[in-house]
């Protein structure tokens, strides 16, 4: 699909992949409309991109979120990129916790999809990106619930497109690696994943660009050792699910839960 001239939706774009996909969306012509809770950085951000809007909003409220939905209706590009890290063993979480990882990552995509997809397939146009995590392709320790919304994403994406077939309107998913410059690790000053050297927020940002522009079911936005352990992982999962229990796979993973805790 074409991106100049479309409107483009990103949410969580005050975030730093957020803000990234915004910025390469404009630079191809959209007109961006960026969304997430807090209004200076979205501010900030709709300034420096010419004719861009905002919209402020909590999307852990339902009743917010389905203003948005209605908000957006004329979309021609939703990115769903929005969501909570949710590291740490399930029960460490509160009910309440969990609702809200399951709220933002996942069903919050699913209902801006439902909402905006009517108006999409009426006009023949319209691209749905869903911003997973290499979490969405292989399950690793303290992230099960993460993971749980990250896959979730692609099941969802990848059975609608199959739905929309020949209906003007597709879906992608991008996976993400870890990103070393911008986000939720770099804020928190994680590193990469063991033995990855990471990706920048631009490059997951163009791989964004790519799958609307190539109209991709799935792109993986990873480092090299990452790429190759998601295709291990696809055809050997015993062998990936042994890696991943590695001492020091399982010591960054608890670093992670150190690191984001505060983010729930
Ligand atoms: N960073 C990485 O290494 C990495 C790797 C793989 C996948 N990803 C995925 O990439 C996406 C972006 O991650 P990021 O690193 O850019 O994260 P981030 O910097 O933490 O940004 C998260 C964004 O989501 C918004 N958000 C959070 N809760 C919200 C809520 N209740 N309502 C509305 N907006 C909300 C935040 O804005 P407010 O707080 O203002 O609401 C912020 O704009 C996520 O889907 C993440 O899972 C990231």
């Amino acid at each position: 699909m074409e991106i100049n001239g479309a409107k483009a939706a990103v949410t969580g774009a005050s975030g730093g992949l957020g803000s990234a996909i915004a910025r390469a969306l404009h630079a191809r012509g959209a007109r961006v409309v960026l969304t997430c809770r807090r209004e200076a950085p979205l501010a900030a951000l709709a300034a420096e991109l010419d004719g861009a809007d905002f919209i402020v909003c909590d999307l852990a409220d339902r009743r917010q979120a389905t203003e948005l939905g209605d908000r957006l209706v004329d979309t021609d590009i939703l990115v769903a990129n929005a969501a909570l890290p949710a590291v740490g063993r399930l029960e460490d979480f509160t009910p309440e916790e969990l609702d809200r990882a399951l709220e933002v990552n996942l069903r919050v995509p699913m209902l801006l999809t439902q909402r905006l997809l009517p108006g999409m397939l009426a006009r023949r146009r319209g691209h749905f990106v869903y911003i997973a995590s290499i979490a969405g392709k292989i399950p690793t320790a303290r992230l099960s619930v993460y993971s749980a919304t990250k896959h979730g994403l692609r099941g969802f994406s990848g059975s609608l497109r199959q739905d929309l077939l020949g209906s003007g309107v597709t879906t992608s998913v991008v996976f993400p690696g870890s990103v070393v410059d911008a986000g939720m690790l770099a804020d928190a000053h994680l590193p990469a994943a063991p033995g990855s050297k990471g990706v920048t927020a631009d490059a997951v940002a163009h791989a964004v660009v790519k799958a609307i522009e190539h109209e991709r079911a799935e792109i993986v936005a990873a480092s090299r050792m990452e790429r190759i352990a998601v295709r291990v992982g696809g055809v050997a999962p015993e062998l990936m699910a042994r890696l991943t229990q590695r001492e020091d796979a399982v010591a960054y993973a608890e670093q992670l839960r150190d690191g984001l805790r505060h983010i729930r």
